[in-house]
């Protein structure tokens, strides 16, 4: 049977990274047998340009069938002047919602060889291991009201609401402690408890949880303590789970701590496993179309795709591991580089040959 995978390279360095994890995902089909069909789709500025809106129809048919997702990055100055609900990042966050893809799980792992590109001492981050379980479909992100109006004064005001119901805690914290049980069986959660309601419930539903999670170790920690904590000993952390705004920004903070966010992967996924996988990292326009962009983290969320989606653990573990050797080989793009003997600075598609070139050993 064909499994169909949607390809949606979006704005700036989408195209450039999605091609060279297109030729990674074509290999493991070849070597695996898995079948697999490639359909590809606008979302994002390309597809506002091509369809008139960011997630158009066409886009969301196709994603409704497919049996895994890969996401280049959308945005760009281009569509910066656009209203708020018309632009690029809207598409990224309908397509969330429309998948229902509240499960974002963000892996921060550092490859032993790029302990120097690490913006910390290296003794701090070297075998860094942390994964950041993101609630990606409710919160601030999509809570009503929300928008910019006059007040009776006359005074124009801003709003946005965070409201998790606990249905929505329980479904991620749920996944999160799933994941602690097959890690190191810790669990962190982070909120704003000692100020935000919405996140006192978090609080508490996260401790009734731990009820039936009695195998994992569950502490607390108020984000602004996370953030600084991450910086000062990242390495006390297994899992941590939290809200849709603080995961995205704690989970920059993961990035930069393996050295840069050029290397972390993402998946997010849905009650039925299936998931749309994209780098973290935005479309960086500042450097599109010059082939200097990093494709691993877009590499490494195809193998995320195969592990999750299609089951393929083989053949992710084989990506995985050939990420680690060009590495190893000292095979850089121009984020990763720490002008340490015996690296070689690559563009974007040699670092794809590299990783063929790896797979095929
Ligand atoms: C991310 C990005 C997105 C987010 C933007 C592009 C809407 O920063 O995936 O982390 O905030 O979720
Ligand atoms: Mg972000």
């Amino acid at each position: 049977m064909n499994r169909t995978i949607l390809l949606l390279p979006g704005d700036g360095i989408g195209p450039e990274v999605v091609r060279e994890a297109h030729r990674v995902l074509n290999w493991a089909d070849a070597k695996y047998e898995l079948n697999l069909y490639f359909a590809e789709a606008n979302l994002g500025g390309v597809a506002i340009d091509r369809d008139g809106a960011a997630y158009p129809e066409a886009t969301r048919e196709l994603a409704s069938e497919a049996d895994g997702i890969l996401l280049g990055a959308v945005g760009g100055p281009k569509w910066d002047g656009l209203p708020a609900a018309d632009r690029p990042e809207r598409g990224l966050l309908a397509i969330r919602s429309d998948l229902d893809l509240f499960c974002n799980l963000r892996p921060a792992m550092l490859f032993s060889d790029l302990a120097t590109a690490s913006s910390l001492r290296s003794e701090l981050v070297s075998g860094l291991d942390v994964l950041i379980v993101r609630e990606l479909a409710g919160g601030i992100y999509f809570g009503e009201p929300r928008g910019i109006s006059v007040r009776a004064d006359g005074v124009r005001e801003g709003i946005n609401t965070d409201r998790y119901s606990e249905g929505e805690i329980r479904r991620i914290g749920r996944m999160a402690f799933e994941a602690a049980r097959k890690r190191g069986g810790r669990l962190c959660s982070v909120d704003k408890a000692n100020i935000l309601e919405v996140t006192m419930l978090w609080r508490e539903v996260m401790e009734s949880l731990s009820v039936e999670f009695s195998d994992v170790n569950l502490s607390h920690m108020y984000v602004d303590n996370a953030a600084m904590q991450l910086v000062r000993e990242p390495k006390q952390f297994d899992v941590i789970v939290t809200s849709n705004l603080f995961g995205d920004i704690l989970s920059d903070i993961a990035a930069m701590l393996t050295g840069s966010i050029g290397m972390l992967p993402s998946a997010s996924l849905n009650a039925d496993s299936c998931g749309l996988y994209e780098p973290v990292h935005g479309s960086a326009p500042d450097i599109a179309g010059v082939d200097k962009a990093n494709p691993l983290a877009t590499i490494l969320s195809a193998a995320m795709l195969l592990r999750f989606s299609l089951g393929a653990a083989n053949a992710a573990d084989d990506i995985e591991r050939a990420v680690s050797t060009v590495l190893a080989w000292g095979m850089r793009t121009g984020d990763i580089a720490s002008g340490m003997p015996g690296e070689r600075v690559l563009g974007t598609a040699a670092m794809g040959d590299a990783v063929m070139a790896a797979l095929q050993e």
